[in-house]
């Protein structure tokens, strides 16, 4: 199975896009969110609408948000982050439906197949320093911790098959606390690793219940730092998990040349993943092996 996996879009997404992943064979799309440039993903949703490939994406901090509710949120403003949230499940609603056909989950388990799911794991997250769009995610499911959410996601991975994908807007904590790891801060060091407790322990207690995450798939923390410049780390490999953050941005470069996504294959043994850019006439221009199945080798 082949599934196309695209990162924090921040509005660069065009009809080249569209064509070229109709007509890639893939068997699915998976998108980590961060659809809008700033606040607004309506252009975005509408295109991705035209898609035909079975797809599903999870909301990222800057989709069915505000701005002034995503500073209440980074300021840590507490009755602001409560008023500024009154609206968004009418917002997340409203993405949903001009998404089309692109699924939009969040605390969800969708099916791949007969043999494999998805969870999708905890909308809009914005880092693992706090609990951020606390009010919205307690109206809309009762998860007011991350204990709350942790428990969500380990009742949702009950429920899976044994074989799985994760789709999550954040990774998960435990992948390293440098700014070249794959979800270390960069914009504040001090803040070190600023992956998801919550999914970190769901993917913990996953081991135990004899399921086997074959992937988990996420963004949010940008590739390359707007402070340093400097590239960060964007796969690990721990077990049998491959984790691979996707957030090229922006993902389309060279004036629309070169445009970014990732090609994960899962089979029997052990999921596998090239960093895919395509050109402007909708041709692969380039493919690189970003994972190898041995773990011990060097990561790119
Ligand atoms: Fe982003
Ligand atoms: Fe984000």
């Amino acid at each position: 199975m082949q599934i196309g996996i695209i990162g924090d879009i921040h509005g660069a997404w065009d009809e080249i896009d569209t064509a070229f992943f109709n007509a890639s064979g893939y068997d699915a799309l998976l998108f980590v969110g961060d659809f809008a440039r700033v606040v607004n993903s309506r252009g975005v949703a509408r295109r991705l609408a035209q898609l035909t490939v079975p797809a599903w994406a999870i909301p990222g901090n800057h989709d069915a948000t505000t701005l002034a509710q995503l500073l209440a949120e980074i300021r840590g403003r507490r009755w602001a982050t409560h008023w500024t949230a009154l609206g968004m499940r009418r917002r997340v609603a409203r993405l949903a439906r001009e998404l089309g056909p692109v699924t939009l989950g969040g605390f969800s388990l969708h099916s791949l197949g007969p043999d494999l799911g998805v969870v999708i794991a905890r909308p809009h997250a914005m880092g693992g320093n706090r609990l951020y769009f606390r009010p919205y995610l307690k109206r809309a499911f009762g998860v007011s911790s991350f204990a709350d959410s942790r428990d969500r996601l380990c009742s949702l991975i009950d429920a899976a098959p044994r074989d799985l994908i994760v789709l999550a807007h954040n990774g998960p904590a435990g992948l390293g606390a440098d700014p070249s790891d794959p979800f270390g801060c960069d914009f504040h060091p001090a803040l070190g690793d600023f992956g998801d407790p919550d999914l970190r322990d769901a993917l913990a207690y996953a081991r135990t219940t004899g399921h086997r995450v074959h992937a988990v798939l996420a963004g949010h923390m940008h590739h390359r730092s707007k402070h340093t410049g400097a590239w960060r780390r964007t796969w690990a490999r721990t077990d049998e998990t491959l984790y691979i953050n996707t957030a090229r941005v922006p993902r389309i470069e060279q004036g629309g040349e070169r445009r970014h996504h990732v090609c994960l294959s899962i089979e029997a043994r052990a999921a596998q993943a090239e960093t895919v850019w395509v050109d402007r006439a909708g041709r692969i221009a380039e493919r690189t092996l970003l994972a190898p199945s041995d773990p011990s080798a060097p990561q790119a």
